[in-house]
């Protein structure tokens, strides 16, 4: 079996940490290939939940050997953390690997990010303050510093002097900012150095490797299609590719070594932070569909944003992804609805629009065309065969695959591992 992708098809939080972990039993490598501890993956199994943010979610299932990627960006105060609360827990992170070329997220990066989202007062993106943008600002800038820069000091300060050069004159004369010094950069990531060596590897070999020898290699997206810095609602958006072309890139295994590529998508639609969003329900019926769904952020804890299933968006997900499979989450928590709205196209100044808009104009006035489906009110969390679903629910699963353009191969009815109904295998 060649390798698989699995990435979020709406704006994140779609329940790719579950669909994940219930696929690491099977596979022999899960690999994280985008964004950083912006992520919050929440997986339950059994009586224990699990909160991850930087670690793949593959962590968890004993047998697969868990990958941080190179498109990864590195918190490396948060990995060992998140790494501590696994292991006091009982979760072994032995098997970890992290790519030499996946780059380091500095304390000065962390600020820039908290400072220049107060500075952009009403336009601010609402980022997780994490460093996440300006780390791949710096990648891109050519003034990064890497993983395996931390196993040569000499190079590591002459980088961390070059990046601050710039970094000072921006944190003090713009932010108003206190200067950083190389020193204090140069040690905290050098603090680090001697339990990060042996997890560090060419984790791009290793994959290739693994692919010959036959093994299943699993690359997990963090954020979503609509967050991707290429193909997701610019600027609001994160800064990596989150999509599945952004899988190659982040983890170095060729596009004709994947074989499937599922995409995670919630029976209706969530948004952290700010940006257009159509089928958006500001009033009683989002709140009562957050609370429901438990809708606040694993990661900041902000209460999601919450609206009806886009079937636009989902189309686009299918095309730019190239989705042979969806995983469609959270069908439970639309238990109780006389009738679910559902969004089958775009209004936008009068015309019909099936496709999602060329331009952001368009997509911040799109209201939505849509199709009124019967709602059910019995408790589906027990069901695990399609067949159990009560007729309502069936016809909604169904509707909503005819319109989203690839097939639905798994059905979340709650949280826990075995809270899924599989129309077909994923693997
Ligand atoms: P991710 O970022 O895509 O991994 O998703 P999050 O973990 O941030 O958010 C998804 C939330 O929904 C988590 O709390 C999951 O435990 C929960 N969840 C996942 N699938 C289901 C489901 O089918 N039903 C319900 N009720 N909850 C689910
Ligand atoms: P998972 O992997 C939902 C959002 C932030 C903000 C924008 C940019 O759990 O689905 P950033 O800190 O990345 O620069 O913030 O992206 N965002 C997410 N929203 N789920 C996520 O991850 C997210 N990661 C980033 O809220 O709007
Ligand atoms: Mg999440």
């Amino acid at each position: 079996m060649p390798a698989l992708v699995l990435v979020g098809a709406q704006w994140g939080d779609e329940g790719k940490g579950k669909a994940t972990d219930q696929l690491g039993g099977s596979v022999d490598y899960v690999v994280k290939f985008n964004g950083g501890n912006n992520a919050g993956h929440t997986v339950v199994i059994g009586d224990d939940t699990y909160a991850l943010h930087l670690l793949p979610s593959g962590i968890l299932s004993a047998g697969c050997t868990p990958v941080i990627g190179n498109g990864v960006v590195v918190d490396l105060s948060v990995l060992f953390e998140e790494i501590d609360a696994l292991e006091a827990r009982g979760v072994s992170c032995a098997k970890l690997l992290v790519s030499a070329d996946a780059h380091l997220i500095a304390s000065y990066n962390r600020t820039l990010d908290r400072v220049a989202e107060r500075f952009l007062g009403k336009r601010r993106i609402g980022t997780t303050g994490r460093g996440i943008g300006p780390t791949y600002a710096d990648k891109m800038n050519r003034i990064g510093i890497r993983v395996q820069d931390v196993f040569d000091e000499g190079i590591l300060r002459q980088k961390v002097e070059a990046a601050l050069d710039m970094k000072n004159q921006v944190l003090v004369k713009v932010y108003n900012r206190k200067a950083v010094t190389a020193d204090e950069v140069v040690c905290e990531l050098l603090s680090y150095v001697e339990r990060l060596r042996p997890m560090v590897a060419d984790t791009g070999l290793v994959l290739s490797q693994a692919l010959d020898r036959g093994e299943t290699v699993l690359l997990e997206g963090g954020q979503a299609t609509l967050l991707d810095v290429d193909h997701g609602t610019y600027p609001f958006v994160t800064s990596s590719s989150a999509t599945s072309g952004g899988a190659c890139t982040g983890s170095g295994v060729p596009p004709n070594r994947v074989d499937k590529v599922l995409a995670v998508l919630k029976a209706y639609t969530t948004r952290v932070g700010e940006g257009p969003f159509p089928t958006e329900l500001t009033g009683a019926d989002g709140e009562r569909l957050r609370t429901a769904g438990d809708e606040y952020g694993t990661t900041t804890g902000r209460p999601r944003r919450c609206g009806w299933y886009d079937a636009v968006i989902a189309r686009y997900a299918a095309r730019v992804n190239g989705v042979t499979d969806f995983v469609l989450t959270k069908l439970d928590v639309l238990t109780g609805w006389e009738k679910i709205p559902v969004c089958v196209a775009y209004d936008i100044r009068g015309q019909r629009f099936d496709e999602m808009p060329m331009t952001q104009t368009d997509f911040h006035h799109a209201t939505p065309v849509y199709d009124y489906l019967d709602g059910w009110t019995e408790d589906i969390t027990g069901a695990r065969t399609l067949g159990d679903l009560p007729k309502a629910a069936q016809v909604y699963v169904r509707t909503l695959e005819q319109m989203s353009g690839a097939p639905f191969s798994s059905i979340g009815v709650g949280p826990d591992r075995e809270q899924t109904l599989e129309l077909r295998p994923l693997l």
